[in-house]
């Protein structure tokens, strides 16, 4: 008998069911004896032993179920050495579960944080196969993280929604998008949804230069203009501080809900434009994953199932080239995968007149 766990980690998004799906029709018609465990809301589970053994049917028709059946947490990494608050070792925790389901692997799905954890209890002697799941896109080693494209989609359609009512009253827009530290779904959302200014934490903005391009704008005779803010964007004067002189700024300023109302606030005092803020949320989160979403999540799990029937353990399953592939765990954990400013992609943007707020 062959018995394989599985755990969702981390912040949601489109295409964990669709993925587990992969994995587990791809284990079943591989093994006639393959016991799939269910842990239940993440590391958690793992570490209290909460967990179900699976039927086949538990993985039909979830293939365009956003979500996750097992349900998910986020366990910080930097607790995980923490003991909780009955004195218990998180990592002995696990340790002691996988070993007492003797379980043969151990299949994460999970983001940058769940990566880092699923690499130390590689480390730590257990056979760890990780697939590479977030919205933000911002995980090392793989093209494409599965969720990213759904996640795109939201925004993009958000910002659709914000063109004509944008157009109706000629007002400013700003629709923040989410992405943790990162741009790219500020940027594909952005570009995708026809924004015409687009702020990513990798190019930190000068507001003249934001307000500029609004003016810009108005000359040209457009009553309206909509800007793709990422949640994690950063001014320069405020990029070009320390940590604890920015913490010193942000205590004796004004307290804005978050970053667009900040930049709106400061459109509105320059400009003199009527602004308005939507900030999405976890919408880009929830929903069904798009096509591209579903088949990447059918590859991805595939992959992942080869991996275990080949007992190569240690690696995250990832997208180089549109070819699946695999990654040394060590290699990913820990690295974050940012846009870079020089980027052609940037570039192109430029090229049809969107402005990045740098120049
Ligand atoms: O990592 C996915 C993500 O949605 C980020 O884009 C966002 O910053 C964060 O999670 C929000 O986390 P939470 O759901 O814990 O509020």
């Amino acid at each position: 008998m062959r018995r394989v766990g599985i755990l969702t980690s981390g912040g949601d998004c489109q295409a964990l069911n669709a993925t587990m799906r992969g994995v587990a029709k791809s284990l079943y018609n591989m093994f006639d004896d393959v016991e799939i465990i269910g842990f239940e809301d993440g590391y958690k589970g793992l570490m209290y032993a909460d967990y179900q053994i699976m039927k086949p049917s538990d993985f039909s028709g979830i293939l365009t179920q956003g979500g996750t059946i097992l349900g998910t947490s986020r366990q910080p990494f930097k607790q995980m050495r923490v003991p909780d608050e009955n004195g218990l070792d998180k990592v002995e925790s696990m340790k002691h579960t996988y070993r007492k389901l003797k379980l043969n692997c151990l299949v994460i799905l999970g983001g940058n944080g769940s990566q880092k954890t699923a690499n130390l209890l590689s480390q730590e002697g257990l056979n760890v196969v990780s697939l590479p799941k977030t919205i933000d896109n911002d995980l090392w080693g793989t093209d494409m993280t599965f969720g990213f494209h759904s996640a795109v989609e939201v925004a993009a359609n958000a910002i659709d929604c914000i063109h004509t009512t944008a157009a109706s009253h000629g007002r400013v827009f700003i629709v923040e998008v989410m992405g943790h530290k990162v741009g790219w779904l500020t940027l594909y959302a952005g570009i995708s949804g026809g924004a015409d200014i687009i702020l990513l934490p990798e190019i930190p903005y000068d507001i003249h230069a934001v307000c500029d391009a609004i003016t810009k704008r108005t000359k040209a005779g457009k009553s309206f203009s909509i800007l793709a803010v990422a949640e994690g964007a950063i001014s320069r004067e405020d990029a070009s501080m320390t940590k604890k002189a920015l913490k010193e700024k942000k205590k004796n300023g004004i307290v804005y809900p978050s970053i667009a109302y900040e930049i709106g606030a400061r459109i509105r005092e320059v400009t003199g434009s009527e602004v308005r803020v939507t900030v999405p949320g976890h919408m880009q989160r929830g929903g069904e994953p798009c096509p591209y979403d579903r088949v990447l999540a059918t590859r991805l799990g595939a992959a992942a199932a080869r991996l275990i029937a080949d007992e190569e353990y240690g690696y995250m399953v990832a997208l180089k080239n549109n070819e699946i592939t695999k990654v040394p765990l060590s290699e990913v954990a820990g690295k974050l995968k940012t846009v870079d400013p020089n980027c052609s992609m940037i570039k192109e943007a430029k090229m049809v007149g969107i402005s990045f707020g740098d120049e």
